[in-house]
C-alpha cells in the first residue's frame, strides 16, 4: 500500500477543521491542523444557532482547507484519502464538511473515509506531532467522552471495537456548565469561565447533589434484599436546577449575584461535576479492568478533572492518556487519525449523506 496521507474535515458543530495527517511509524501524524472557531459568532446569541453555524462553515471551508493543505506543503495529488465527519452533529454543520469532501473526491477520484465524530475524540489519543515520541494507549482500553454534546463511558477492546457502558439520560457534562453560565449571567461557553472563577471561589459554600443512578436495593423472590450494580450513567439536569434555585435565592436577598457568589457557585458546581464524573470513571475501571484509560472531549480542558481523574485512574494502576488542549476540542486532525486506523484495518464504509444521529 502506498504511504497513507489524509486529508480530514471537520465541521459536526461550531468548528470548522481541516488538518492533514501522515503516517509516521505506524501513527498518524499531524502534518497541519488548523480550526477556525465560530465562538465569537454564537457568544452573542447565548449558544450555537445551527442555522448561523452551518453558514459560516460554508464561508470558511474552501479557505480552511487550502491552508492546511498549504501549512503541510501537499497538493491534493499527493493525498491517498479524505476524511470527513458524517455524524453525529447539527445537520446544517455536517452537510457542508460531507459534501465538501465528496466534491473533491468526485473531482480527484480521492476515495473518502466517513468518520464518526466520537471516534475521532477517542482516536485523538493516538496522533503524533513531529518530533515526539507517540507512546499509544494499549488495549482494552476506558474511554471518556465530556464534550458539549457528549458525556459517554466507551470501552474500546480493540481497534475500531466500541461498547458505550455509561451515557448522560439528559444533559452533556459541557452542555451543564454552559447553562449553568448562563444562570448566572455569564458569557458562552460556560466551561471555561466557570473554571476560572471557580479557581478563586469556596467550594464548600454550597452542596450540590453528586448524582447516583443505581436503582435502590430491591427484595428478590425469596425475600432477600438485592443490590443492583453501580450505574455507569449520568444526569446533570438536577445539578443545574440546584444551581438555578441557589441563584435565585441569592438575587432575592440581595438582589443580585456578586463576584463572590459566581467564584462560589462555581467552585461547588465544578467541584461537582468532577465528583460525579469520577464517581462513574471509577466504577467503569473497577468493572472492566482496562490497561488504558483515555479523557477526551472539550471539557477535558478542565484543569481540575484533568487532574484529579489522572491521579485517582492512576492510583488504580491504569496508565492515563490526555491529549494537548488543542486536541480535545473539536479538530480535524482527530477525525483523520480514526481515519488513519480504518484505513490500515481496511474497514472504509460507505456512505452517502451526513447522519446528525450517528451511533458509535
Ligand atoms: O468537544 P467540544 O469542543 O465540542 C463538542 O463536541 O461539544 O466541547 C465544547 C464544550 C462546551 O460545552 C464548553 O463549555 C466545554 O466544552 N468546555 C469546558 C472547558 N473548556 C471547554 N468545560 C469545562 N471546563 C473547561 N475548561
Ligand atoms: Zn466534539
Amino acid at each position: 500500500m502506498n504511504k497513507v496521507k489524509i486529508l480530514a474535515i471537520e465541521t459536526s458543530c461550531d468548528e470548522t477543521a481541516a488538518a492533514v495527517i501522515g503516517d509516521e511509524g505506524g501513527f498518524p501524524q499531524v502534518l497541519s491542523n488548523i480550526v477556525s472557531s465560530q465562538i465569537d459568532i454564537h457568544a452573542q446569541y447565548g449558544g450555537v444557532v445551527p442555522e448561523v453555524a452551518a453558514r459560516a462553515h460554508i464561508e470558511d471551508i474552501l479557505p480552511i482547507i487550502t491552508e492546511a493543505l498549504k501549512e503541510a506543503k501537499t497538493e491534493l495529488n499527493q493525498l491517498s484519502h479524505l476524511a470527513v465527519t458524517f455524524g453525529p452533529g447539527l445537520i446544517g454543520s455536517l452537510v457542508v464538511g460531507v459534501e465538501t469532501a465528496k466534491g473533491i473526491s468526485a473531482a480527484t477520484g480521492i476515495p473518502v473515509v466517513p468518520i464518526n465524530h466520537l471516534e475521532g475524540h477517542i482516536y485523538a489519543n493516538f496522533l503524533k506531532e513531529p518530533g515526539t515520541e507517540v507512546q499509544a494507549p494499549s488495549f482494552p482500553i476506558l474511554a471518556l467522552l465530556v464534550s458539549g454534546g457528549h458525556t459517554l463511558l466507551i470501552y474500546v477492546k480493540n481497534h475500531l471495537d466500541y461498547l458505550i457502558v455509561g451515557q448522560t439520560w439528559d444533559d452533556a457534562a459541557g452542555e451543564a456548565f454552559d447553562k449553568a453560565a448562563k444562570a448566572m449571567g455569564l458569557p458562552y461557553p460556560g466551561g471555561p469561565i466557570i473554571s476560572k472563577l471557580a479557581q478563586k471561589g469556596n467550594e464548600a459554600r454550597f452542596k450540590f447533589p453528586i448524582v447516583d443512578l443505581t436503582p435502590s436495593p430491591a427484595r428478590n423472590e425469596e425475600g432477600f434484599l438485592e443490590h443492583p450494580e453501580p450505574s455507569l450513567d449520568f444526569s446533570f439536569s438536577g445539578l443545574k436546577t440546584a444551581l438555578i434555585g441557589q441563584v435565585k435565592k441569592i438575587i432575592v436577598e440581595n438582589g443580585r449575584l456578586s463576584e463572590k457568589d459566581k467564584q462560589d457557585l462555581s467552585a461547588s458546581f465544578e467541584k461537582t461535576v468532577v465528583d460525579t464524573v469520577a464517581q462513574n470513571t471509577l466504577r467503569a475501571i473497577k468493572k472492566y479492568q482496562p490497561k488504558s484509560f483515555i479523557l477526551s472531549g472539550g471539557v477535558a480542558a478542565n484543569q481540575r478533572l484533568r487532574e484529579q481523574l489522572q491521579k485517582w485512574v492512576k492510583d488504580e494502576g491504569v496508565e492515563v492518556f490526555v491529549p494537548d488542549l488543542d486536541f480535545c476540542t473539536d479538530n480535524a486532525a482527530m477525525i483523520g487519525a480514526a481515519a488513519y486506523f480504518h484505513i490500515k484495518e481496511n474497514k472504509i464504509a460507505t456512505f452517502d449523506s451526513a447522519n446528525p444521529n450517528a451511533r458509535l
